[in-house]
């Protein structure tokens, strides 16, 4: 949280000096007016490399390509032994106001 030190315009917003301010990553990956069809998961999408998983700027994960290698090697073992991971049930989020994550997904891993 931050306060304004003078008057300004974001967003359309007028923000007087004194204002409280904070922020919010309310659309992340699935900002409609960065991504197309933004709710679905195209593993393909052509701006794929604008998506926040890894963090932005100068917080930017440090690990991510080995991250990303690290996926990959998996998902195409998984491939090769035709294995595949089935949502069992909803999801258990954190309770928590900044990120929306994970605490629990049900999974089966079956073959196809
Ligand atoms: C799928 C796996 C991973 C995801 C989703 C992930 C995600 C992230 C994110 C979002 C941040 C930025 C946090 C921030 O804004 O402060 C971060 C930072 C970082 N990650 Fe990862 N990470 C992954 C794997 C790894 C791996 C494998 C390593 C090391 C081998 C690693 C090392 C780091 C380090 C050292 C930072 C801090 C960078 C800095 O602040 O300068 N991460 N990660």
């Amino acid at each position: 949280r931050r306060t304004a030190t003078a008057d300004t315009e974001l967003e359309g917003q007028q923000i007087k000096a004194g204002d409280k301010l904070a922020l919010w990553y309310l659309s992340a990956d699935r900002d409609e007016s960065v991504f197309e069809n933004a709710d679905q998961i195209i593993v393909d999408r052509a701006n794929a490399r604008r998506h926040l998983a890894f963090g932005h700027g100068i917080h930017r994960c440090v690990g991510a390509r080995l991250a990303e290698l690290q996926v990959s090697v998996l998902l195409e073992e998984m491939a090769k032994r035709r294995m595949r991971v089935n949502v069992l049930g909803e999801p258990e989020r954190v309770a928590a106001c900044f990120v929306h994550g994970y605490r629990k997904l049900p999974v089966e891993i079956s073959r196809y």
